[in-house]
């Protein structure tokens, strides 16, 4: 993250204020979120594609504060539930700039999306064609998009790649599905079809994938206009754009992505002899996730045969991503220096499984000891929206630093907090 700095007495500082004094303010763990980092890597969205319509993926992180922010840097939002989309609504964002996804819309996500009038619903599945036409009534019309698999392997880890078949999302193009679906909602006076859409996997660092599909989209809307005679003036390449998680890993370059996508875009519009769409992309984790950090606070330290565990006060309920993902993160000793040599150690959780795992093999200092405070960077994606109640620990808080100040923007979930629903019937 392009903000972190060393504070006086040695310690790591984010959005001007120094990660201890959040830590001692507000308690352990907790997410602390650089908000000129997350405003920032807005701008460099708006900067790169001013063109194209930048649709912040909601499911990567979702707040009240959030959705100001993205809304203010004049970003559009991806949501793929009722939950998130009244959320964004309720926080004041204006739901013609809300795209709504989802393999298996609920009656309320159908509802709900119609009735707050969400920009644009992605039909991922023949089923819904029928069903979003009977649900928009006789005097309303809906936009609809289709989700198209374009045939692309791509993607961090296999349970986020999403841009084959064999996987649950999208309409192939392969064999055919995508192009009978869009036949199916042409004829349907009740839904507008305005583009397709396309996402094929998360944590992506290359180019390459995107500009492939890319291609295969705009092959497909050249298809659609030799059979149907329409022109769709939309295409959404999805997100999945990569971040680096530890010193040295490669990320996708917004810089070098921006250009080719619009290269790409005019030379096979030209050659298919197609106007060119108007652009969208979602991205999610390269918004939010480096400008996020979590903090621990070790609890124990076990010397066990070869290996140094040192436990923290979280874990895989408030980071499960190494646990589903194998991810991998760097974290450090914050708050004090110590001069002491580097041990090989196992950062893991306070949860009742071995699996809780929040890095392995990270190098510490040996005199790591109870009452540290351990950073973890890169935790602003995909960790509080991902957090469970599990073992009844309790979701950590949000602080968000700015400008030398931390202000508390989600608060901890308390044990009341998760007795409130069983009613002890
Ligand atoms: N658009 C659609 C339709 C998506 O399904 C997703 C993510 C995104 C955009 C945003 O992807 P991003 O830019 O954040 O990679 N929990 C996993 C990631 C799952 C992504 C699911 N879909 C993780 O922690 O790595």
């Amino acid at each position: 993250p392009a903000s972190t700095a060393r504070t006086a007495h040695g310690g790591l500082a984010v959005g001007g204020v120094g990660l201890a004094e959040v830590a001692e303010r507000f308690g352990t763990p907790v997410y602390v979120l650089d908000e000129g980092e997350v405003r920032e890597r807005c701008r460099n969205y708006r900067e790169a594609l001013p063109e194209a319509d930048v649709l912040y993926a909601a499911k990567a992180f979702l707040c009240r504060a959030m959705v100001r922010w993205v809304h203010e840097e004049g970003l559009g939002l991806d949501v793929c539930s009722a939950g998130e989309l009244e959320s964004a609504v309720m926080a004041g964002f204006p739901p013609e700039r809300i795209v709504l996804h989802g393999n298996a819309k609920s009656p309320r996500d159908l509802g709900t999306a119609l009735r707050l009038g969400v920009g644009r619903i992605v039909i991922d599945s023949p089923s819904e064609i029928a069903r979003i036409a009977a649900a928009v009534g006789p005097e309303g019309r809906q936009k609809v998009m289709v989700r198209v698999v374009p045939g692309i392997s791509a993607g961090g880890h296999d349970k986020i790649r999403t841009g084959t078949e064999g996987q649950k999302f999208g309409l192939s193009l392969t064999d055919g599905s995508a192009l009978h679906a869009v036949a199916r909602i042409l004829s349907q006076p009740r839904l507008e079809l305005t583009g397709l859409h396309c996402h094929i996997g998360s944590q992506i660092t290359e180019v390459k994938p995107y500009l492939t599909a890319l291609r295969r989209m705009v092959g497909l809307m050249a298809r659609i206009r030799d059979s149907h005679g329409r022109i769709l003036p939309e295409l959404d390449l999805g997100g999945g754009h990569g971040i680096a998680y530890r010193p040295g890993e490669p990320a996708l370059d917004l810089t070098t992505l921006a250009p080719r996508l619009r290269s790409t875009l005019t030379e096979s519009c030209a050659a298919a002899r197609m106007p060119v769409p108007r652009l969208a992309v979602e991205p999610g984790r390269a918004v939010v996730g480096p400008a996020g950090v979590a903090l621990y606070r070790v609890l124990a330290v076990k010397h066990t045969g070869d290996t140094v565990f040192v436990a923290v006060d979280g874990g895989m309920s408030d980071n499960p991503r190494p646990a589903l993902y194998e991810a991998r993160y760097a974290p450090r000793l914050i708050g004090r220096s110590s001069t002491a040599a580097r041990r090989t150690a196992t950062v893991v959780g306070r949860h009742c499984e071995a699996g809780d795992v929040l890095a392995a093999g990270v190098e510490l200092p040996g005199d790591t000891r109870p009452g540290d405070l351990i950073a973890v960077p890169v935790a602003g994606a995909y960790h509080l929206s991902m957090a469970s109640g599990y073992n009844m620990v309790g979701r950590p808080p949000v602080v968000a630093v700015h400008e030398g100040t931390a202000r508390l923007l989600v608060r901890r979930e308390t044990p009341e907090d998760l007795r409130r629903r069983d009613i002890g019937a």
